[in-house]
């Protein structure tokens, strides 16, 4: 697979900051990956999100060192403009991303720069509508909409200028658990289906177990720990260390390793808790 998105040394330190809020980050990313990012609050997190669709250096000053290149174009040399076909983003705000006054122009917004046929832009509005469960709000007015409503606006604006990568900085932070299923479900058929690379930053760790395969978590602007989901998920310790809680069912089998109840591999989903209980319970003669 080849490299859509690479991060080389990148420091970045805010204007009027002190410290950095980004140190030395290597990140190598590929087409197709479904890769989240975690870490406890000012981890720096959102910082790395804006470097990666180059709101970092265009629009925030300060020192900036390294490279971002996306789908091989370094981030220094292009604008946000010039990066849209190839990164769509939905800020961790909402609030702040929304600019139309109607749901429909706010999903249209960004296509108009695409200069697409008629029938294409309305066939991608209607579509992205209805990946994200919207459809029945087309023509609300988005000073009306709810925080999780908005933040749907925001992941359909972002999908229906199909990138080749989206960035989602906790897109589901307002949404309830069948809300957020939705979104991941959503992302996961874009990712399967168009090959469309997924980056999402979420607390909600038990998400990123089920559906990305490789976890970045971040801690005082550095990468703590990185791999394979379930590699970094077995890390307990060092979670916890951070402040990163882990999925329950995960938490259920450490538990029952510390107790020498278990010798296996960690679950990271509800179906391989099941399996793990039940080896618990077989062994001791109290499961069929
Ligand atoms: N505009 C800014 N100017 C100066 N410092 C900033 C700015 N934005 C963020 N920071 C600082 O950079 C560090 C990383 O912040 P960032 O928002 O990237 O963290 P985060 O991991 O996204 O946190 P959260 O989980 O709360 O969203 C923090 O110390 C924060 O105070
Ligand atoms: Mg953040």
């Amino acid at each position: 697979m080849s490299s859509i998105l690479k991060i080389s040394d990148l420091t970045f330190i805010y204007q009027n900051s002190k410290k950095a809020s980004l140190q030395q980050i290597n990140m190598d990313i590929h087409e197709g990956e479904f890769i989240g990012i975690t870490g406890p609050t000012g981890a720096g997190k959102s910082t790395l999100a804006l470097c990666m669709n180059g709101v970092i250096p265009h629009f925030y000053q300060g020192d900036f060192y390294g490279s971002v290149m996306v789908d091989q174009k370094d981030t220094v040399d292009n604008d946000c403009v010039a990066l849209a076909g190839s990164i769509g983003s939905v800020f961790q705000d909402p609030e702040a991303q929304i600019v139309a006054t109607v749901v429909e122009d706010e999903v249209a917004f960004g296509l108009e720069n695409l200069n697409l046929p008629r029938y294409e832009m309305e066939e991608r509005i209607t579509t992205a509508l209805e990946m994200t469960g919207i459809s029945q709000l087309r023509n609300y007015s988005t000073a009306r909409l709810s925080g999780g409503q908005k933040q749907r606006v925001a992941i359909a604006a972002a999908i229906a200028l199909r990138p080749k990568i989206l960035v989602l900085d906790e897109p589901t932070s307002e949404l309830d658990p069948q809300g957020t299923l939705a979104i991941y479900e959503t992302l996961k058929n874009l990712n399967e289906l168009y090959g469309i690379t997924v980056i999402i930053i979420e607390q909600k760790i038990q998400y990123l177990a089920e559906y990305c395969s490789r976890l970045v978590v971040l801690d005082k602007g550095k990468i703590a720990i990185e791999g394979p989901c379930r590699e970094v998920l077995s890390r307990q310790d060092t979670l916890q260390g951070l402040g990163v809680n882990c999925p329950p069912v995960t938490q259920l089998a450490y538990m029952l390793k510390q107790k020498g109840l278990y010798h296996g591999e960690f679950p990271i989903n509800v179906d391989e808790a099941y399996l793990v209980v039940s080896k618990v319970l077989q062994d001791k003669g109290r499961f069929q």
